[in-house]
């Protein structure tokens, strides 16, 4: 039992973290090792290390609730009208893992008919914990998340992601950027892991965190941290992001976001 969660109460947050450490231990023992990696579409990998990490985290939950729905990114896509229903990305920033950057995380969210009920992110090179419980608050190694109070785009820091497209996308994607600049922001990161994004945004280290194509395992964990850290977290259009298909994400500490929508809706809009 991990010391941290004395502060949470919950039995599938409880079962999340306990699927999370086995996988960590096969991210963080082939880390910088030789691994076998094939190419999903253009700069997008798959490594033979998300494979085995998804089995394992999959394999702990089908043994502890064989009835349960599960939406993992490389192998199991099942429905998302399920009652009890697992979202989960074995590595979150695969090409950074295997650019050997330290810059990457599991995230596992539990769906409550429909609803994020419960989300971890780990990064097991850091040893770094994020997770919520709706209801329970956000948490990061036991100390409890808010965003930050940040009141203009002049005040705050964005970070930003980009899909797998070196077309539309990614142009309205640097025309944002080139408007977040012009308002005096303070700074744009581009880290490459949405769910390590997300937490962060929950901790307040960002302001806002943007991307207009994102998967639901990228967010379903960190969509929950930031709300239960106080922000908010919508697509680019204002709407509620949906469970399993694709959508442009804005998570904010809600103080920023009217004014961090309207610069990524007018781009985003201009993908079509
Ligand atoms: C990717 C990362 C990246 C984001 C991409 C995602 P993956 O996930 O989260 O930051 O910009 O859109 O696909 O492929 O490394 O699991
Ligand atoms: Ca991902
Ligand atoms: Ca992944």
């Amino acid at each position: 039992m991990h010391a941290f969660l004395k502060h949470l109460k919950h039995p599938m947050l409880t079962l999340a973290v306990s699927a999370t450490s086995k996988a960590g231990e096969i991210l963080k023992s082939n880390f910088r090792k030789k691994v076998s990696i094939q190419t999903k579409s253009l700069a997008n990998f798959v490594s033979e290390v998300d494979i085995a990490a998804e089995h394992s985290i999959v394999t702990s939950i089908r043994e502890a609730y064989p009835d349960h729905a599960v939406f993992a990114e490389e192998s199991h896509h099942e429905m998302s009208s399920a009652e009890h229903l697992w979202v989960i990305d074995p590595l979150d920033g695969t090409s950074n893992y295997l650019h050997g950057i330290p810059q990457f995380a599991i995230s596992i969210g539990y769906m409550l008919r429909g609803r994020a009920e419960a989300g971890v992110i780990y990064n097991p090179i850091s040893d770094d914990w994020f997770y919520a419980v709706r209801g329970q608050g956000a948490w990061h190694n036991g100390v409890r998340l808010s965003v930050n109070q940040e009141p203009t785009l002049a005040d705050t820091m964005v970070a930003v992601g980009f899909f797998y497209d070196r077309g539309r996308i990614m142009e309205a994607t640097l025309a944002a950027i080139g408007e977040f600049f012009r308002n005096n922001i303070h700074g744009v990161r581009r880290f490459g892991a949405a769910a390590l994004d997300l937490a962060q945004v929950a901790r307040g280290d960002y302001g806002a965190f943007m991307e207009f194509k994102l998967q639901p395992w990228d967010h379903a964990a960190g969509g929950l941290l930031v709300e239960e850290a106080g922000g908010r977290v919508t697509n680019c259009c204002g709407q509620p992001l949906p469970l399993q298909q694709p959508s442009s994400i804005l998570a904010t500490n809600g103080l920023l976001h009217d004014a961090v929508l309207a610069i990524a809706q007018r781009h985003y809009e201009s993908i079509d």
